[in-house]
């Protein structure tokens, strides 16, 4: 009995320690598996509501994304463009999509590359008839060979009866739209300009709510980061250079199968940590100073994207201490105003109050009903995720479950961030006032960055499982700093 009172209580007690900070790196679960009816089922229902949005007596255009170039004859590793993908998970080059709807009637046909044993020889298998059909879920696949002749009777015939939707460029200065669909606006302007319609608003608006599928890969994609981070922070105080740790958070990425990360990672120390992107990692990593991990794996084409600011010896400064608490209560204030109805703007907003009191508080603002906190916090709170980081969809729409976005409040005393106000009275009185504060905190920079899902009833973290309290990350550095082992080879 007694033994049964004992191990229940040490239970409850590593349980309870682990509630507050894990103390080693949690290795990623498992990555979910869908069944191939899961997937064409998904697929199907996506492929609907498009159609479902589209004018009857139309017909969606869809091309592959294009080759980027690297450099001379190499280009970057391929990525398919992220509308086709969602309709149809085929990552191969120069496939198309057609979805027609007539008299109500919709027909989906794949234009795919025939198999050739000597590009696959070079460049790998490309996907047989079954394949593709087993992936997508599609039924007619016909050779890929036929597209361009069936693009010029449809611009021929446009005119007559349908409209064509493409994926285009929102405007002349949309620069990304420009280089994403070149093939899209190269063909429309083959098409009289009133039968076009710009297929890119369906996608923004449907892929703005995610389903329960696209959540277990969005999570697991935050899971590989989240191991990711814990192994960098473990490892961080016996690396002597930025790109040692980059290195090992990145080695989780590849060692749980991602993708890819989602975007450059960003590896800061000290005063590159007040750098947004900060992409080098080039710097000395030095203890006594913060560093800022902005990193994160992409997985199936989901990218998340997490942020964390912790000390290299494993210890807050009070003067990092002042300023993550500020960045950390803006992140909590922003996560309480979520739920179904409410706004983005409404997160922004409470986020921005605290910051701006805080800043007032610290003597880094003079008036904190003013601008004057832009100074130190220039960015926006966050942004949805999803096949993009930055994803798409409106930010004017109420919030509504299945909508995950990133907090990400920071404030970042750049050292030369006053020698840049304009030279007038106001600006020389703010900075005359503000420069003691300034001097003390001048290099410290913090942004804390979680992932969160809008659910029926308020706010799901999802990227919940890594510290975000001072406490909790000093805890976690503590132990497992001696728990991972350090990869890094130091030169004889
Ligand atoms: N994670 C980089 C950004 O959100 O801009
Ligand atoms: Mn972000």
């Amino acid at each position: 009995m007694k033994t049964i009172i004992l191990s229940l209580i040490l239970t409850a007690l590593a349980f309870s320690t682990f509630a507050q900070a894990p103390k080693v790196p949690i290795a990623t679960p498992p990555a979910p598996v869908f069944t191939d009816t899961e997937r064409q089922t998904e697929l199907a229902k996506r492929r609907a509501q498009v159609a479902a949005h589209m004018q009857d007596n139309s017909v969606l255009v869809m091309f592959s994304a294009e080759p980027k170039l690297y450099t001379a004859d190499v280009d970057y590793v391929f990525r398919q463009e992220n509308d086709l993908f969602y309709l149809t998970e085929l990552k191969e080059q120069n496939i198309s999509l057609v979805i027609e709807k007539k008299n109500g009637k919709v027909t989906e046909t794949v234009y795919l590359p025939k198999r050739d044993p000597r590009f696959e020889t070079w460049n790998g298998k490309r996907y047989s008839i079954d394949e593709a059909k087993r992936i997508s879920g599609i039924g007619n696949i016909v050779d890929a060979t036929s597209f361009s002749g069936y693009l010029t009777s449809l611009a021929k015939n446009a005119a007559a009866n349908q409209s064509i939707y493409l994926q285009l460029p929102y405007a002349e200065q949309d620069a990304e739209g420009k280089r994403e669909y070149r093939q899209e606006a190269a063909f429309a302007a083959t098409i009289p300009n009133a039968k076009t319609l710009n297929a890119r608003r369906i996608f923004d608006d449907l892929r703005l709510i995610k389903s329960p599928y696209e959540i277990k890969l969005l999570q697991h994609a935050i899971d590989i980061s989240i191991e990711g981070h814990m192994r960098a922070w473990a490892t961080a105080g016996r690396a002597s250079w930025e790109y040692e740790v980059q290195a090992e958070l990145e080695y989780v990425f590849k060692r749980r199968n991602a993708d890819y990360w989602g975007y450059p990672s960003i590896v800061g120390c000290g005063p590159n940590a007040t750098t947004l992107h900060y992409e080098e990692s080039q710097s000395p990593v030095k203890a006594g100073e913060l560093m800022l991990i902005d990193a994160a794996a992409e997985y199936s084409h989901y990218s998340a994207d997490i942020t964390r600011t912790f000390p290299i010896n494993g210890k807050y400064t009070k003067e990092q201490a002042d300023i993550y608490q500020i960045v950390y209560d803006a992140q909590e204030a922003a996560a309480k105003t979520v739920k179904p109805g409410s706004k983005f703007s409404d997160a922004s907003a409470a986020a921005d109050k605290v910051i701006r009191e805080g800043l007032f508080k610290l003597g880094l603002v003079t008036d904190p009903n003013s601008q004057e906190y832009r100074v130190w916090y220039m960015h926006g709170l966050g942004h949805w995720i999803g096949m993009n980081v930055h994803d798409v969809g409106s930010y004017a729409k109420p919030l509504a479950p299945g909508m995950v976005f990133t907090i990400e409040p920071g404030i970042y005393i750049r050292a030369d961030a006053l020698d840049y106000l304009p030279d007038t009275p106001k600006a020389r009185e703010f900075k005359a006032k503000v420069m003691p504060a300034f001097e003390k905190y001048k290099n410290i920079g913090v942004r804390i960055e979680d992932d969160v899902l809008v659910t029926p009833t308020g706010i799901e973290w999802l990227s919940k499982p890594l510290p975000r309290k001072m406490k909790d990350i000093e805890d976690f550095m503590k132990i497992a700093s001696k728990n991972v082992p350090f990869g890094a080879i130091r030169p004889s």
